[in-house]
């Protein structure tokens, strides 16, 4: 059996990104398609969820606490909804393993329910703030005990009824906004989140796509409760998330002529886009369409030169996922490019400002961590040995960069790429990246 720290990425310098293909389904809203597809009335069906560890680890939760779920096969799931009070007490602790979203949505969720449950994860998640959730659920009288430090394990026990609530969000999160809303769903009466910048909206258009009422005025969403949730077809478009290496890696590959097909590009999660035509980048969106309620459309991107910029606070919310590989963008860049008010990445699966700038130091590149972000020198950058602190999304930065890397590269603790994007190295290499696993 495999550990966490036992996958390597061997990396060829060079090479060009060419022809089509198609990015697993997006994260987050496979989340979110089985929460809601759990509490729903009827059968709701799923094509295009991502296989990856994190997602699964919401369907394992769902199935034990007793929802009857078919699949994944091949992206496909069938939930047979239990309705809003079906949920059953899981028989031992729910292990959402490297999954933030999951641990934060389900305690909103679980915080109403009439049964007791505990909430696990793997060392990184263990490390990860959580009073941003316990403490809004706590003014709804919700019951839920952390460590010390307000981190997990989550010990949630059942109350006899939770308080609707007005909440400012103090920090911009997607995650504590859908805590809340699901845990609105139990209260008795309207609950509201206003936001103070805006965050990925996928929790109220899917409350919508189940029927849902859910009021949207601005940065303030509400919720009211007592209302049934209809199960209904899903189909998840490709998450922007992992389309953004091949992005850049397509971006900074010189003669790179690549088409994504099928990406969800809501209006919410498309900064890197921003980002990278702001840098000069050449991206064409084709073929707008509906799925399931998110905007998807498939992504054309072209080799071009970029330009090094100051980053637009509005887009680090709409980004926040994306910057191990904006970071690379940067470094290729001509001149210098500065990313402030992004503090959020050092609480993510590692802490991506002081992780990522290691790496990029170890290739030889300029950089300048800071509390809230990073300043990159671009011009390009050498080889070496760079750790991805196991953290996902670094691995597959510094696996694109080799695409422009002066050297050969070797990427260490890379097993926890399958919590977002099963089969990357497959998929690049078919595109035209020289990569190749290691086990040690
Ligand atoms: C997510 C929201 C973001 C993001 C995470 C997924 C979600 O976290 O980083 O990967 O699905 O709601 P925050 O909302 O905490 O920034």
């Amino acid at each position: 059996m495999s550990t966490a720290s036992d996958l390597s990425f061997h990396l060829r310098p060079g090479g060009g990104l060419h022809g089509r293909l198609r990015v697993p389904g997006d994260k987050s809203i496979s989340h979110r398609a089985i929460m809601l597809g759990a509490i729903a009335d009827g059968v709701t069906r799923i094509s295009g969820f991502l296989e990856g560890a994190d997602s699964l680890a919401t369907l394992s939760a769902f199935r034990a606490m007793g929802v009857p779920i078919e699949g994944p096969n091949d992206g496909r799931v069938r939930i047979a909804g239990v309705g809003l009070r079906g949920l059953r007490a899981p028989h031992s602790d729910l292990d959402l393993g490297n999954s933030g979203t999951s641990m934060r949505l389900l305690a909103g969720l679980l915080a109403g329910q009439r049964f007791a449950a505990t909430l696990v994860g793997d060392p990184s998640l263990s490390k990860r703030p959580m009073q941003r959730v316990t403490e809004p659920l706590a003014r709804m009288g919700a019951r839920i005990e952390t460590t010390e430090s307000g981190t997990a394990p989550l010990r949630i026990t059942p109350v006899a009824a939770l308080r609707p609530i007005n909440y400012a969000l103090p920090v911009a999160s997607a995650q504590v906004k859908s805590c809340l809303l699901l845990a609105g769903l139990y209260a008795t009466g309207e609950t509201c989140v206003t936001e103070s910048a805006l965050t990925r909206d996928h929790t109220e258009r899917m409350l919508a796509t189940f029927a849902h009422p859910v009021r949207c005025a601005g940065p303030r969403v509400c919720v009211a409760s007592g209302k049934r949730l209809a199960a209904c077809q899903l189909d998840i478009p490709g998450d922007i998330s992992s389309a953004a290496f091949f992005l850049v890696g397509a971006s900074i590959a010189p003669g790179s002529d690549l088409t994504l097909e099928h990406v969800g590009v809501n209006p919410t999660r498309i900064g890197v886009l921003n980002i990278l035509r702001a840098m000069g980048a050449d991206i064409r969106l084709t073929d707008l369409r509906d799925a399931g309620g998110e905007p998807a459309a498939d992504v054309r991107v072209r080799a071009a030169p970029l330009q090094g910029i100051v980053i637009p606070h509005d887009q680090v919310p709409l980004a926040i996922d994306e910057f191990p590989a904006l970071f690379i963008a940067a470094a290729c860049a001509r001149g210098e490019t500065l990313l402030t008010g992004a503090e959020e990445l050092r609480v993510k699966e590692s802490d991506r400002i002081r992780v990522m700038a290691k790496g990029l130091a170890v290739l030889g590149v300029e950089v300048e961590p800071r509390a809230d972000g990073i300043r990159i020198r671009g011009g390009g950058y050498g080889g070496g040995q760079v750790d991805s602190g196991g953290d996902h999304r670094i691995a597959m930065a510094f696996a694109i960069a080799a695409l422009q890397a002066g050297a050969p590269l070797e990427i260490r603790d890379c097993a926890n790429v399958n919590t977002s994007f099963p089969g990357f190295a497959a998929l690049a290499a078919g595109a035209g990246l020289g990569i190749e696993e290691r086990w040690v």
